[in-house]
């Protein structure tokens, strides 16, 4: 085959600037996640009335907490009265939320309990913290900012479906949470989840586990899903490895019930937020399971090394744009969504 041949089957991945430029990741706020349906956290970290949990999305302060008649509610962490953010602590248990300034009160469902400063509690729309759609999927807390969005179960019928397989994961605990600042575009993070052409060479441990020679990555409108069995063959069940549109990622081992996340949330052109999670039966976990984890805590530290040196030369002169090899479809797939939710 001659060069020009071969250059023209080239498949070329977003431009470089899509992972630096200010102004492609404000849009990217605004058209990707003030949009989709973002997993928020998991209800073991709301149990009881009156706990709580703050969390960010793309700049957006939101709270999570679960009311006196038992319901979970999502509204943004912003008071009404002139725009102070609310709470402050990542997690607590509260009977109201109160707002440091002028000392307005909100019950945990986000409407105004007390507004000290006013002849009149009749204050239209100033009269509750703006409310935010929450849906609860196998005990995951999802969150949409768009009122008028499709529901999670029609956003990802498909991936509802598949997942409904797994009768353990809604009886799974939060067992262990860590977060991790990566000096790289969220974009990037996800790229290197959906591509396993890396793995012989980064992942050494994973790629004598898994069976690399038989590596699915199969393509859904909202979601990917990779898979492979074991080498030693010791189980029929391949693990399960999925992306959702757009920042979070699912694994599921072969074994006893078990559940990792993780979320990539964007706090800067060139950094972003990773919260990962472990889920389990009990949180007294087997040696089995302790294996587990630090053998995906390797596997995610590998990565996060990658992603950071690739971040480097997003913002030089020397390429423009990088090409697919034809195992990297799943991260060809995960661009073409992010163009189209960016026209
Ligand atoms: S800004 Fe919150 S009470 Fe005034
Ligand atoms: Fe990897």
């Amino acid at each position: 085959m001659s060069t020009k041949e071969h250059t023209k089957e080239l498949v070329y991945t977003l431009p470089y600037n899509h992972y630096v430029d200010a102004n492609i990741f404000e849009e990217e706020g605004k058209k990707i996640f003030f949009k989709s349906w973002i997993l928020a956290g998991h209800t073991s970290q709301v149990e009881k009335e009156g706990d709580f949990f703050t969390f960010d999305v793309a700049g957006q302060p939101l709270i999570i907490s679960r009311n006196k008649d038992g319901q979970l509610h999502a509204f943004y962490n912003i008071c009404p009265h002139r725009g102070t953010k609310v709470e402050r602590s990542e997690e607590g248990n509260k009977k109201v939320f109160m707002c440091s300034y002028h000392g307005w009160t909100f019950h945990l469902d986000g409407k105004l309990n007390k507004a000290p400063n006013f002849e009149t509690t009749e204050l239209g729309a100033h009269s509750c913290m703006t409310q935010v759609k929450l849906e609860v999927y196998q005990s995951l807390i999802f969150i949409n900012l768009d009122s008028e969005a499709p529901s999670f179960r029609e956003s990802y019928t498909e991936l509802v479906e598949s997942l409904d397989r797994y009768t353990f994961l809604p009886s799974l605990k939060k067992v262990r949470t860590r977060k991790r600042i990566i000096q790289a575009n969220w974009k990037a993070v996800v790229d290197n989840y959906l591509e396993c052409d890396h793995c012989r060479i980064a992942h050494p441990a994973f790629s004598k586990t898994f069976d690399m020679k038989n590596y699915h990555i199969d393509l859904h409108d909202n979601y990917t899903c990779q898979y492979s069995g074991l080498v030693n063959g010791s189980t029929e069940e391949p693990a399960r490895f999925f992306w959702t549109w757009p920042n979070m990622m699912m694994s599921i081992y072969p074994g006893t019930g078990n559940m990792t996340t993780s979320q990539i949330l964007p706090i800067a052109p060139d950094q972003s937020l990773a919260i990962y999670t472990y889920y389990f039966p009990s949180d007294q976990l087997s040696e089995e399971e302790e294996e587990l984890i630090k053998f995906v805590d390797q596997v995610r530290e590998e990565d996060f090394e990658l992603v950071e040196l690739l971040q480097t030369g997003f913002d030089t002169q020397a390429f423009t744009r990088g090409v697919y090899s034809p195992s990297e479809h799943g991260l060809h797939h995960f661009h073409k969504r992010v163009k189209e939710a960016m026209k």
